[in-house]
């Protein structure tokens, strides 16, 4: 059985791509990993290493403390933050990069998989339908340093043959930890908000469709393309995945199908014009052709399992 290291473990996607590793892989098998500590069944379930990604000889002796075969490398500053700290998004995104490309290559690692985003794209794309290869013209500090990991990871592989994979995630929507910092955050704190207060202030203006997709789908894609063959995949910089495209409107709307009386407001904010620069939906058929991508759920049944697991969490 591989080891794993998950790097930014405490994150909204690491918090749940932890527990499903180690159900899949043993709890000992997969180390989590971040800055600060990880949510209670993370620590408690397998091993945690308090890691700066920056710090290369610590990153280093854990790799080789517990024999890590493969490493899931997570912790980035996503795109509203890394506006407001364009230099230090930029150091985190990219050296991070950096340092665990050079640490697969020198300990000859089997495997990586490093996320992109939809914001590799840009207000010169094509916005519906985006296909996998397109004009990419990216400006945000974050879909720049997204775009240039896609050509270093892509490098790599061609000049070393480290077996890196990645998927470009659209927004994604979980109910157990909060979301980092991006501008299709919306997307969850609609559905903390209609518990809370049945009433929501929302960022963006009610029209702004974003490709979206609930965390579970989202893991399962990550997995699925970790675990194909590499001879599956056609290529080596990162793969399109659509999920669902809607409105904050749309989201509204499926919310006042449960409780009638919520209330959506709009006072759109910076994000605004980043949300302008991305896709609207997406073409993901080079996934599904190369490596089965599915999704389970569309914005019905996530919407109805947003608004129960939170009710269940906040009591
Ligand atoms: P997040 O902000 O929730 O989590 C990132 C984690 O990285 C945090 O726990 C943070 O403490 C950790 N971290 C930051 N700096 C670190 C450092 N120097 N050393 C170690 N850990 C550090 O982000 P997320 O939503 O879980 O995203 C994970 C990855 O997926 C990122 O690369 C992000 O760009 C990408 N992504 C996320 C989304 C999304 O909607 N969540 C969409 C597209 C791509
Ligand atoms: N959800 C992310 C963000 O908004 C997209 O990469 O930053």
């Amino acid at each position: 059985m591989d080891r794993i290291l998950v790097i930014g473990s405490s994150g909204q996607i690491g918090s749940e791509l932890v527990m499903e590793l180690r159900k899949n892989y043993g709890n000992n098998n997969v180390v989590a990993s971040d800055i600060k500590p990880s949510p209670q069944d993370v620590m408690e379930s397998g091993p945690f290493e308090t890691l700066d990604v920056l710090d290369v000889h610590q990153l280093h002796s854990i790799v080789c403390k517990y024999k890590i075969d493969q490493i899931y490398h997570l912790a980035a500053i996503l795109s509203g933050k890394a506006e407001s700290e364009p230099l230090k998004a930029w150091n985190i995104n990219m050296d991070s990069l950096m340092v665990v490309l050079e640490l697969a290559r020198t300990l000859k690692l089997k495997k990586l998989f490093w996320p992109s985003s939809i914001a590799v794209f840009g207000p010169t794309t094509p916005r519906h339908n985006t296909p996998q290869h397109t004009i990419m013209e990216p400006n945000t500090v974050y879909g720049i340093s997204k775009l240039a990991g896609e050509r270093w990871i892509e490098y790599y592989y061609n000049k070393y043959g480290i077996d890196i994979r990645s998927i470009r995630y659209p927004g994604l929507i979980s109910y157990k930890t909060e979301a980092g910092g991006g501008t299709t955050d919306y997307a969850v704190e609609i559905f903390y908000e209609a518990i809370k207060q049945n009433a929501y202030e929302c960022f963006l203006k009610e029209d702004t469709a974003l490709p979206m997709m609930f965390m579970p789908d989202a893991i399962k894609a990550t997995i699925d393309l970790m675990e194909t063959d590499a001879a599956n995949l056609s290529l080596r910089s990162s793969y399109n995945v659509a999920g669902i495209s809607f409105t904050p409107n749309d989201v509204a709307s499926e919310i006042q199908k449960h409780q009638p009386d919520f209330s959506i407001s709009y006072k759109p904010d910076f994000r605004q014009a980043i949300a302008n620069s991305w896709p609207k939906s997406i073409d993901d058929s080079v996934a599904r052709k190369d490596w089965g991508l599915t999704n389970e759920f569309d914005l019905e049944a996530m919407s109805a399992k947003m608004l129960s697991e939170i009710k269940a969490k906040l009591g």
